[in-house]
């Protein structure tokens, strides 16, 4: 790709399972930028909260939760072998451990805390200082950086995003049915955009990118395209 006049932020927002940050990724890798999943801050949070018996059966105090965020710290480092970024919760790697059923079980819970909030959004926002960087998330156009200079959301229609997911648990051997996954995303979708905190929604200064009938070569065409208004 051509070079650009300067290093951007790229807000890449969008709804549960239509491939964020599979897209996020590709396009950092494209243009050499950081990439940053900040749901993976989230579920860093929640694993924390889990191996500390601080969420026990989906329960948990507020207080502390609140009181634990102090002790926790997440990075991202680059690992050459993977080429990719990795979550690291107080120098461990934990990219696997952040991706388990009990992780995602209650992450939801954890991202709907002000305080948890707060604290992502002081970290998204050192990452972002010296631009050159692609996040992805539900809020990065809308809060995290509403100046960013290209905002994309992303939408799919919900049975599309539905049987993707349900040919990569397939894939991994896991037996699912697809109508369970249908009504898991269309609640997540929910909560996602009716929470009081942050709720997922389009900035009024976003591209929209509906990949429903798009493979991601097409997106990638259709996201050098966008790309041309920043060329030299
Ligand atoms: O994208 P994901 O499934 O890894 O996100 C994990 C959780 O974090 C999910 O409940 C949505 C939430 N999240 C959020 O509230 N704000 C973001 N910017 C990113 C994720």
């Amino acid at each position: 790709m051509k070079s650009l006049n300067k290093d951007i932020i790229i807000a890449v927002d969008g709804y549960s399972s239509c491939g964020k940050s599979t897209f996020a990724r590709a396009i950092a890798e494209e243009l050499n930028y950081l990439y940053v999943d900040s749901g993976a801050m989230y579920r860093a949070v929640a694993l924390y909260c889990l191996r500390n018996n601080i969420i026990i059966n989906g329960t948990f105090e507020l207080v502390r939760i609140i009181r634990a965020l102090a002790l926790i710290d997440i990075e991202f480092k680059f690992n050459e072998q993977s080429l990719k970024y990795e979550t690291f919760l107080n120098n461990e790697n934990v990219e696997e451990d952040i991706r388990s059923v009990e992780v995602s079980e209650v992450v939801s819970l954890i991202s709907k805390i002000r305080e948890v909030r707060e604290k992502i959004l002081i970290l998204q926002r050192r990452l972002g200082e010296r631009k050159g960087i692609v996040m992805d998330g539900r809020d990065i156009g809308t809060v995290v950086f509403p100046e960013a200079e290209l905002k994309i959301f992303m939408t799919a229609d919900v049975d599309i995003r539905a049987k993707r997911r349900y040919d990569e648990l397939k894939e991994k051997g896991l037996e699912v049915s697809l109508s369970e996954i249908k009504k898991n995303i269309e609640e997540r979708d929910h909560q996602d955009v009716n929470r009081k905190e942050s709720p997922l929604a389009k900035a009024d200064d976003a591209v929209e990118l509906d990949n429903s009938n798009m493979t991601p070569a097409e997106q990638m065409v259709w996201f050098r395209m966008i790309m041309s208004r920043f060329h030299k």
